[in-house]
């Protein structure tokens, strides 16, 4: 099969080439879709002034020189100078069967194939994990998934906070409690729990206080048995987050972690680099970098502080040490950090860094994959009712405990109704994270997500619940129909159209690490096989030919919405 926009890029080509010479072959034709027609292809203005002529002259030209290729219907000029491309029913019957019989629905694989670290998740030890953490989470897995369907080679990086001053008053208070006790604490979840009661004491009792800068001192210098007492406290939360990650169905293991510890060998070296190639100077005593271009309130440079006067390391240094192991060591050529978008800054100076070094180069690509905050109704950074931050297990725990509500009058079998109201309550916070533009913060509204109608996770599900129905009312197994699909009716022809566009969708989500773009073309296709299946009865057809193509279009939603929600990592309940 072929996407509709592919094959009208190539019409548009030739048809280029045929009115005003080869050289305007490769000018972007600016299809895009159409309120209008299918498609409208935008070219012609800004081919105006290269060609000297009016775009409507240019439009009409070019609408002439499109060739009778069996794809479009009409293609008609309209406004300032669009082209209005409608394509032929029988074409896009002919590649909505073809995309049924195609395993990758159309999906090409990416061209050319990259490596790519994915930075997500990233939480920090004896930090509870936060709501931005857990969008972090969800958005990097989708787009993890995405790039490995593409054919791309995927390192998942947890840079994980595991190191830092705080630890000494954590591993003293680990040591107060018991070792046996704070086991259990952390491993249960009790994370801010312990990391506060560790930071009260620090505050308020100075012997405690100094104890904790000695066995900062201790764990910087590698003392065994500090090192076991940090050991431990790592695994403790790690366990912690593990549960977290498989009850959410989100890839990452022990083996994707990349925790800040991790580079600590690497950092003396690191900031050696830097300074012997002039990238990072001594100022105030502290080594930093000064990319060009940041400047703080006063005009003055901004530092990215490598070493601080005391010899320490920090946040950045960590980073400029993983993203040179990344590049140099990994060869990766596509880096993409899914983090909070108040560190937008953090990142640009690291990349200018990395690109005075001569780590970053064209070859190379870093972005920031910018998270937006979630917040309660209040507009504030989302907290629980008592005012407390969030226990993310506690949210999981709500959002499936309300989805039981939604759902309770469907099922008496309280093992069915449990295990669907676990995928549907965490397919809806799932999918409340992933439909919405990563980069601007959204409220998170429990009633919201969890309706049946609107851009919800429930409502795809339930549409793939729908037609696993019918189906089943058939008698037959959704993989045995083959169609061919034949179109008359326009609902039938819309969902045709939009299950065209699944291959572009998907790609559009790995071009700017944006899983709300599927999210979004998920939604358009339910709700287009919601108005066919209103309008255009499947079991009921009286000609058998017209059962046929419905139960293919039917069938071929199916696919496509299954692949695409497992893309999203949104988990489907066979029933719902
Ligand atoms: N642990 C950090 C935080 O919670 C996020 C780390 C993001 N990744 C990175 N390479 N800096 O804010």
């Amino acid at each position: 099969m072929t996407d509709p926009q592919q094959a009208l890029e190539r019409l548009m080509a030739a048809a280029l080439a045929a009115a005003f010479g080869s050289e305007y072959a490769d000018a972007d034709p600016l299809i895009r879709p159409s309120q209008f027609a299918d498609y409208q292809a935008n070219v012609a203005l800004p081919l105006a002034r290269r060609l000297g002529r009016p775009p409507r002259d240019i439009a009409a030209d070019l609408a002439g020189h499109l060739s009778d290729s069996g794809v479009i219907e009409r293609a008609e000029v309209s406004g300032p100078g669009f082209i209005n491309l409608t394509l032929r029913d029988d074409w896009i019957a002919a590649q909505a069967t073809g995309q049924l019989s195609d395993s990758r629905l159309g999906v090409l694989p990416a061209d050319p194939v990259q490596k790519v670290v994915v930075d997500y998740s990233a939480p920090n030890v004896a930090r509870e994990m936060h709501v931005g953490h857990l969008r972090t989470t969800i958005v990097g897995d989708s787009v993890v998934r995405v790039l490995e369907y593409l054919g791309d080679t995927v390192i998942r990086a947890n840079h994980i906070g595991d190191w830092g001053t705080q630890f000494g008053m954590l591993l003293e208070h680990l040591l107060d409690v018991g070792e046996e006790s704070a086991n259990e604490q952390l491993a249960a979840g009790e994370i801010n729990a312990f990391y506060q009661a560790a930071n009260a004491k620090f505050k308020a009792d100075p012997s405690f206080a100094e104890r904790s800068r000695l066995r900062v001192v201790a764990l910087q210098a590698g003392e065994p048995g500090t090192l076991r007492l940090w050991t431990m406290l790592i695994n403790d939360t790690k366990k912690y987050y593990n549960t977290i990650y498989a009850r959410l169905g989100v890839t990452l293991t022990d083996a994707d972690l990349a925790p800040e510890s991790f580079y600590n060998p690497m950092l003396a070296d690191v900031c050696d680099e830097l300074q012997a190639k002039g990238v990072a100077v001594i100022s105030d005593g502290a080594l930093c970098a000064f990319p060009p271009g940041f400047a703080g309130r006063d005009g003055a440079p901004l530092p990215l502080i490598l070493r601080k006067s005391d010899g320490g390391y920090g946040y950045a240094t960590t980073d400029m040490a993983a993203i040179r192991y990344r590049i140099c060591d990994l060869h990766a050529n596509r880096l993409i950090y899914v983090v909070g978008a108040e560190q937008a800054q953090h990142f640009s100076m690291v990349f200018a860094v990395a690109r005075q070094a001569g780590w970053l180069t064209d070859e190379v690509s870093a972005e920031h994959a910018a998270i937006g905050l979630v917040t309660g109704a209040d507009r504030k950074r989302f907290r629980t009712r008592t005012g407390a931050s969030v226990k993310l297990a506690d949210l999981i725990d709500e959002a499936v405990v309300r989805a039981e509500e939604v759902i309770k009058d469907r099922y008496d079998d309280p093992d069915l109704r449990a295990q669907i109201a676990e995928a549907v309550g965490i397919g809806a916070l799932k999918y409340a994270d992933l439909s919405v533009a990563r980069d601007s913060g959204y409220v998170l509204d429990f009633d919201r997500m969890l309706a049946l109608t609107g851009n919800t996770g429930p409502y795809l599900q339930y549409a793939t619940a729908r037609i696993r129905s019918i189906f089943r009312r058939a008698g037959i197994e959704p993989d045995s129909a083959a169609g061919p699909v034949r179109l008359t009716e326009d609902a039938e022809r819309d969902l045709a159209l939009r299950l065209l566009g699944f291959g572009a969708a998907v790609h559009q989500v790995s071009e700017g690490a944006e899983p709300h773009k599927l999210a979004g073309f998920l939604f358009e296709t339910a709700s287009a096989f919601t108005t066919f299946y209103e309008r255009c009865p499947v079991l009921q057809a009286g000609d058998e030919a017209v059962r046929d193509s419905r139960l293919a279009l039917s069938a071929l939603t199916l696919r496509v919405l299954l692949t695409g929600l497992d893309l999203l990592g949104i988990p489907v309940p066979e029933r719902m």
